[in-house]
C-alpha cells in the first residue's frame, strides 16, 4: 500500500470538514494510498478538532492511517515530511469586504506557513493553497519557502471553473459535462475571466448559441460575484462546493492530470501574464512537467478583462511588498 502525508490547515473550519473526508476516503490521493494527515488550526480551535478526529474514528476509514492535531506554532511537526499541504486556514470574507482587505491578516499566516514547508516539508512536496486571497497568499508562501520550486504552489480557481460550467449549461439546457473548453484567467476575485470566449457546448463555439454581449453582461459579472453571492446567502462562505473543488485540483496535480483544468500557478508569461504574480489560466501535465495549456486565443475584448485582473494581482502584489510580506 502506498502512503501519502498530508498537512491541512483552517481544520476546524467548515471547507475542511468536507475536505477531511474526501481526503480520508481516498478520493484526492488513490484509492490504494494510505494517508497519514496532519490537521492545523490554531490553539483556541484544537478543542473542537478533538471532537472532528473522534468522528474520524467513528467513520471507518480504511485509508486512513493516522491522524494527529497541531497548533499554528507547531509547524515544524505538522509539516515534517510532508508530501502535500493543503493551506485553507485563513481569516474568511465577511460580508462587505473585498479580497484585498484581507492581504494584511493574511499575509504573516502564509510568509510564516511558506517558510516552515522550506524548513520542514519533503522538498517534493505540493501546495494547495485556498485561504483567501488566494492567488496572492500563495505568492507569498511560495517566495518564502526556501528549497522548493515554485512550480510546486498552486491556488484554487477550480471552483470558479465549476460554477461557470454550471450557469453556461444552464443557459443551453444540456448537461454540465456537454461544456468544455472553459477556463478562469487572472484572480480568483471580482475581476477574474471565465473565458466564455473559447467554451464550447456539444463541442460547438457557446457563442455560436448564446449571445456574445449577453455572456459580457451578465455571464461574467454573475460568476465573479458568485462567491459573494453564496456569502450573501448563507451568511459565510462557501464550504462544501469549495471542499469539492480543493480536493478535485488536488487530485489532478497528484494523478498529473493530462485534460487541462483551470488552477493559478506562477507567472510563465503565457497569456501575456507579467512576471511575479499567481495567475490562473488553464493547466495540465505532459512527461511528468506541469505547464499552462497555452493555445487559446483571446480577442481584445478578452484580453482587456484578462489584463484588468493582472493589474489587480500586480496590485496586490505591490501592497504585499509594502506590508513588508514580500521582497521587491
Ligand atoms: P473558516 O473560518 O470556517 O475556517 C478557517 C479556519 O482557519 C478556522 O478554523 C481558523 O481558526 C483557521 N486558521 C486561522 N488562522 C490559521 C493559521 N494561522 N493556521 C491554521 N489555521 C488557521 O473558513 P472556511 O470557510 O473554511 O474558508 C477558509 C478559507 O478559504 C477562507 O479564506 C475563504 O475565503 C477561502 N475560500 C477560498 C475559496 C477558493 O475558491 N479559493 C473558496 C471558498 C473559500
Ligand atoms: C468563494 O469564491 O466562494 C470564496 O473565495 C469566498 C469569497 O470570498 O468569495
Amino acid at each position: 500500500m502506498k502512503k501519502v502525508s498530508v498537512a491541512l490547515t483552517g481544520a476546524g473550519g467548515q471547507i475542511a470538514y468536507h475536505l477531511i473526508y474526501s481526503i480520508s476516503k481516498g478520493e484526492v490521493f488513490g484509492f490504494d494510498t494510505q494517508v497519514d494527515l496532519r490537521l492545523v488550526d490554531i490553539p483556541e480551535v484544537l478543542p473542537k478538532i478533538e471532537g472532528l478526529v473522534m468522528e474520524l474514528e467513528d467513520s471507518r476509514l480504511t485509508l486512513l492511517s493516522s491522524v494527529s492535531i497541531h497548533s499554528d506554532q507547531q509547524l515544524d511537526q505538522a509539516f515534517q515530511s510532508i508530501d502535500f499541504a493543503f493551506l485553507v486556514g485563513a481569516f474568511p470574507r465577511l460580508a462587505g469586504m473585498e479580497r484585498k482587505d484581507l492581504l494584511e491578516k493574511n499575509g504573516l499566516i502564509f510568509k510564516t506557513q511558506g517558510e516552515a514547508l522550506g524548513a520542514y516539508a519533503k522538498p517534493s512536496v505540493q501546495t494547495l493553497v485556498v485561504g483567501n486571497p488566494c492567488n496572492t497568499n500563495c505568492l507569498i508562501a511560495l517566495s518564502h519557502a526556501k528549497n522548493i520550486p515554485s512550480n510546486q504552489f498552486y491556488a484554487m480557481t477550480l471552483l470558479d471553473e465549476f460554477r461557470a460550467s454550471y450557469q453556461l449549461a444552464k443557459m443551453c439546457q444540456v448537461p454540465v459535462v456537454d461544456i468544455t473548453d472553459l477556463y478562469i484567467y487572472g484572480n480568483h476575485s471580482a475581476t477574474q475571466f471565465p473565458d466564455f470566449t473559447n467554451a464550447r457546448v456539444k463541442d460547438q463555439p457557446i457563442i455560436s448559441v448564446l449571445d456574445q454581449s449577453g455572456l459580457e453582461t451578465t455571464f461574467v459579472p454573475m460568476i465573479q460575484q458568485r462567491g459573494a453571492a453564496v456569502i450573501k446567502a448563507r451568511g459565510s462562505s462557501s464550504a462544501a462546493s469549495a471542499a469539492r473543488s480543493a480536493a478535485e485540483t488536488a487530485h489532478k496535480i497528484w494523478s498529473q492530470s493530462s485534460t487541462p483544468f483551470s488552477v493559478a500557478v506562477v507567472s510563465s508569461g503565457c497569456y501575456d501574464a507579467p512576471d511575479g504574480i499567481v495567475v490562473s489560466a488553464p493547466y495540465y501535465f505532459k512527461d511528468g512537467k506541469g505547464r499552462v495549456y497555452d493555445r487559446f486565443d483571446h480577442d481584445a475584448t478578452a484580453k482587456a478583462m484578462i489584463e484588468k485582473s493582472y493589474q489587480e494581482l500586480l496590485q496586490e502584489r505591490e501592497a504585499v511588498i509594502a506590508l513588508g510580506f514580500l521582497d521587491e
